[in-house]
């Protein structure tokens, strides 16, 4: 049966864990060539799963030089790029917004909103090479909806939703689809600290302030990311798809 990604190929930034993992997975099943790139090491794993359809790179997504060494390795081995997935972000601990470090604060930017700035900036130019792609970047609810105690993650989060939707106006013209998928509450490695436990637990405490009063599950959010990067999306750019068991609509 033919795949929803035959032919394509993808480079995904936090795919040892969670949603990255679950879209590295995924993308291969529905036919793509994967890049699997995270800064943990555990892309190793994930790729060396997936087989000859992918290959591990490290990458830390704050660094410029690493971001282009990503792309290079998409272009280098597999011969072009059409679909990025800038997924790879870090949370904070909740505080009110003057116990925020400076340090602390310049580090979420830095990984969560300029890295994604980065994997657009030389993912985009290396589509442009090819005639076109699809773009699909993490974000947050907490992108759309303020939470409390969580003013420095929010913000990066509202950052890589309007980085989104201006990028999707600057490459309208391009062939180049840029879309955002705005996780809510969701069972991986940031709220669990294990990369290996997929599915909550029956006992799990339930997530604060989602309507479907479950967790999240990373499969889901791989989902809505391979339809936003799929053909199936051909006329879908600029959006900012909340998948959050209803938790921006409350
Ligand atoms: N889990 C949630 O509830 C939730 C909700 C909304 C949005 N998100 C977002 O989803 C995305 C994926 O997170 P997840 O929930 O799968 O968490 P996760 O911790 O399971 O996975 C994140 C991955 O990003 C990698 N990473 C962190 N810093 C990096 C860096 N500088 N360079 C490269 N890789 C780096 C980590 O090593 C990890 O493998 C993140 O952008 C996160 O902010 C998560």
């Amino acid at each position: 049966m033919a795949g929803r990604l035959d032919g394509k190929v993808a480079v995904i930034t936090g795919a040892g864990s969670g949603m990255g993992r679950a879209m590295a997975s995924l993308f291969a099943e529905e036919g793509a060539k994967v890049v699997c790139a995270d800064i943990s090491g555990s892309q190793e794993d994930v790729a060396a799963a997936i087989g000859t359809a992918a290959v591990a790179v490290r990458t830390d997504v704050s660094s410029s030089a690493d971001i282009r060494a990503m792309i290079a390795t998409a272009e280098a081995r597999f011969g072009k790029l059409d679909i990025l997935c800038n997924n790879a972000g870090i949370s904070t601990p909740e505080k009110q917004l003057h116990e925020y470090d400076e340090d602390l604060f310049d580090t979420v930017v830095a990984v969560n909103l300029k890295g994604v700035f980065l994997g657009m900036k030389y993912g985009i130019a290396a589509m442009l090479k090819t005639g076109g792609g699809a773009i699909v970047n993490t974000a947050s609810a907490a992108g759309l909806a303020a939470w409390k105690l969580n003013s420095a993650y929010g913000a990066t989060k509202a950052g890589v939703v309007q980085l989104t939707k201006c990028a999707a106006l600057d490459y309208a013209r391009q062939n180049i689809r840029v879309n955002a998928v705005c996780p809510g509450i969701t069972w991986t490695g940031m709220v669990t600290g294990s990369a290996e436990l997929t599915v909550p637990p029956a006992d799990a405490p339930l997530p604060p302030g989602t309507p479907m009063e479950r967790w999240g599950l990373a499969s889901e959010i791989a989902a809505a990311a391979l339809f936003l990067a799929s053909d199936e999306a051909s006329f879908v750019t600029g959006t900012a798809v909340p998948v959050d068991g209803g938790y921006v609509a409350g």
